[in-house]
């Protein structure tokens, strides 16, 4: 330790000394590496807090679909997107898993997805209906992007990166991607509607569980949310896989939109700006939902206030918020 200017200044050999007197000189090597490998460290445990909830015996139970079977889905999504060239992770695959083996069995309604590309996520989409019991509606142009409206670059904040897409960007055509489910996915389940989405999906007439847009555009996700969104079923969500795009998320806190196109309030998205945790930088997906009354859909909890003058659960802190 030394003093500089009547301030104290702690030299490496100092601070090493303290540290080993600290943790032990057998300890400090590991520290260091430890240290080194926090961003693997904190992938590894993300990653296994998603499986961890994927595997919850509670997701697919009603379906009948237990451990040992989610645990073959992963090893088939990640089949998928190292045969099939891909836009989404595996992991983005198991988040979307999740989603449809948690929709309560009694409800009617198909599974959607709009922007398929070569079919990688549409065919663990297709597995995942296949052991539920339910239709897969894959929504495509099957000639890549449409132009993209303005000039303006996508933004993406939190991940410091901006660009601009083209049209016929992610083209594939639609035997390219019959082909890809057959070979890794479930095709007996899968309806395929091409064309552009502002005149394909007028189509779609039946109830929607959960649907998930791959789109890229701000106007493609504005087309998808307007004929989606009124079919969706009261719990449902939408996912995209645009959470860290600006001008796609815009859209999902846009009122005067929402309230022109769908006469209601613009309904948010859960992971705006750096998408759900599925890693420690960023990821991919996020959410928005459906849910006419939150009051009977959601719980209580002790951080908050209720009219009826009821309390949350015990354990009442503030420090719970989030
Ligand atoms: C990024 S890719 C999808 C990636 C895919 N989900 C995956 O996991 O590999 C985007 C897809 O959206 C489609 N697409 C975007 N806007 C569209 C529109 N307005 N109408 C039809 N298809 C559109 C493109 O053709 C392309 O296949």
């Amino acid at each position: 330790m030394r003093r500089e200017n009547g301030l104290i200044s702690i030299t490496k050999g100092a601070c090493r000394r303290a540290l080993v007197r600290l943790v032990g000189r057998e300890r400090l090597p590991r520290l260091a590496l430890e240290a080194a490998g926090a961003r693997k460290v904190a992938s590894e445990a993300l990653r296994g807090l998603a499986l961890e909830r994927f595997y919850d015996e509670e997701v697919g139970r009603p379906y009948g679909v237990d451990r040992k079977a989610k645990e073959e889905l992963v090893e088939r999504f990640q089949r998928n997107t190292q045969g099939i060239e891909s836009g989404t992770t595996w992991m983005v695959h198991v988040v979307l898993a999740q989603e449809i083996l948690s929709v309560p069995a009694g409800t009617c309604g198909v599974v959607i997805e709009c922007g398929c590309w070569k079919g990688a996520s549409t065919a663990s989409l297709s597995l995942v209906c296949g052991l539920v019991g339910r239709r897969l509606i894959v929504c495509d142009s099957f000639e890549g992007l449409p132009e993209d409206d303005g000039e303006a670059a996508h933004d993406y904040p939190h991940i410091r990166a901006f660009g601009y897409y083209r049209k016929g960007m992610y083209s594939a055509r639609l035997e390219e991607v019959r082909e890809n489910v057959a070979r890794f996915g479930d095709p007996s389940i899968c309806e395929f509607l091409p064309g552009f989405f502002s005149e394909s999906l007028k189509a779609l007439t039946e109830p929607i569980v959960m649907a998930f847009l791959d789109v890229d555009l701000a106007s493609s996700t504005r087309d998808c949310v307007k004929y989606v969104w009124p079919l969706l079923v009261d719990g449902g969500a939408v996912y995209t896989d645009d959470s860290c795009d600006m001008n796609v998320v815009r859209i999902w806190f846009d009122d005067p939109w929402w309230q022109e196109a769908l006469g209601r309030q613009a309904p948010g998205y859960v992971g705006s700006g750096c998408g759900l945790a599925l890693s420690p930088d960023f990821s991919s997906v996020g959410y928005a939902r459906k849910v006419a009354s939150p009051q009977e859909s959601y719980g209580r909890v002790p951080w908050l206030h209720y009219p009826d003058g009821s309390a949350g659960p015990a354990g009442s802190s503030s420090e719970n918020s989030p």
